[in-house]
């Protein structure tokens, strides 16, 4: 498998990382996931954005993006990914230097990865809905930025694993916030709900296209919290995401979510997107 490190595209198994690398020590550092459907990136220039935009609030120097861009491009290509749904990993971190929790010199060279790999889309739980487990929200307070520290998530998810469920929903002073990688809103009486951007949820891709459609769709949005005790009176509730696309939840906490099938405007956001992505 051909990665990208520091400047270079070469074989995975010859990437030498230091244990000094503020990543490894730290979890200093941010990231992106985008999906390659048949060798084009879906809204790269949203992932590229949001990217930029990590590293300004970390105050992490900026690689030149533009290079990453077409690194992108080159590695499903060169990996063979060019006819099938992959996704590509970005990573940069604040570099290598001796332990101390303060910023390195200046002139510390930003470590830069990149890989991508094939993507098995989940289609049977895209089509029959899947379950999630409400957990208390204790991660820190810029989950607006896409941070490679995620203990809190990594642990929400073992967790919701566990339980035999697929995500892990997080809930904030009583209210729902996201799940522990995907976004999430859900449907009452016709109304698409989700909370609003802030420091406590990251600022979706796909979330954001969702909403971009609902309006072209007569589907009306209210952009406020969801309490987590009107959660059961919801019709439809779903997670959103690069990998998730639009992915029903029929089930929270062992409890059934309407009838306990996909809903009907899940459904339709479901198709809508499957469309955009894949061009059909
Ligand atoms: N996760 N919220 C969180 C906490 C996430 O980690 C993600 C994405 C999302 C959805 O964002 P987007 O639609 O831009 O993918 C929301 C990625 C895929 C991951 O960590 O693997």
């Amino acid at each position: 498998m051909l990665v990208y490190f520091n400047g270079k595209i070469r074989n995975k198994d010859e990437v030498r990382i230091s244990p000094d690398d503020r990543g490894f020590v730290f979890g200093d550092g941010v990231y992106e996931v985008i999906l390659s459907y048949k060798g084009r990136l879906f809204r790269a220039g949203a992932h590229f954005e949001r990217l930029r935009r990590s590293l300004k609030e970390l105050r992490i120097r900026d690689p030149e993006l533009k290079v990453l861009r077409n690194v992108a491009d080159k590695l499903i290509h060169e990996n063979h990914l060019d006819q099938k749904i992959a996704t590509v990993y970005i990573q940069i971190s604040r570099g290598a230097a001796p332990r101390k929790h303060f910023f390195p010199a200046e002139n510390t060279p930003v470590s830069v990865y990149a890989a991508a790999s094939p993507f098995d889309p989940p289609e049977e739980e895209w089509k029959q809905g899947t379950s999630v487990i409400l957990l208390p929200d204790n991660r820190w307070l810029r989950c607006d930025i896409k941070s490679t520290s995620l203990l809190p998530n990594v642990m929400a998810c073992q967790q919701a694993k566990e339980a035999g469920a697929k995500e892990a929903v997080f809930i904030r002073d009583g209210a729902v916030t996201e799940g522990s990688h995907s976004s999430f809103a859900a449907v009452f009486k016709g109304t698409l709900h989700t909370c609003p951007e802030s420091h406590y949820i990251l600022p979706g891709i796909t979330r954001q296209l969702v909403l971009k459609l609902c309006p072209e769709m007569n589907i009306p949005v209210s952009l406020y919290p969801i309490q987590e005790s009107h959660l059961q009176n919801a019709d439809e509730c779903m997670l959103l995401g690069t990998t998730t696309e639009v992915m029903p939840v029929v089930r929270i906490n062992e409890q059934q979510v309407g009838d306990g099938r996909p809903g009907p405007v899940t459904r339709r956001l479901q198709q809508a997107l499957r469309k955009m992505i894949r061009g059909e």
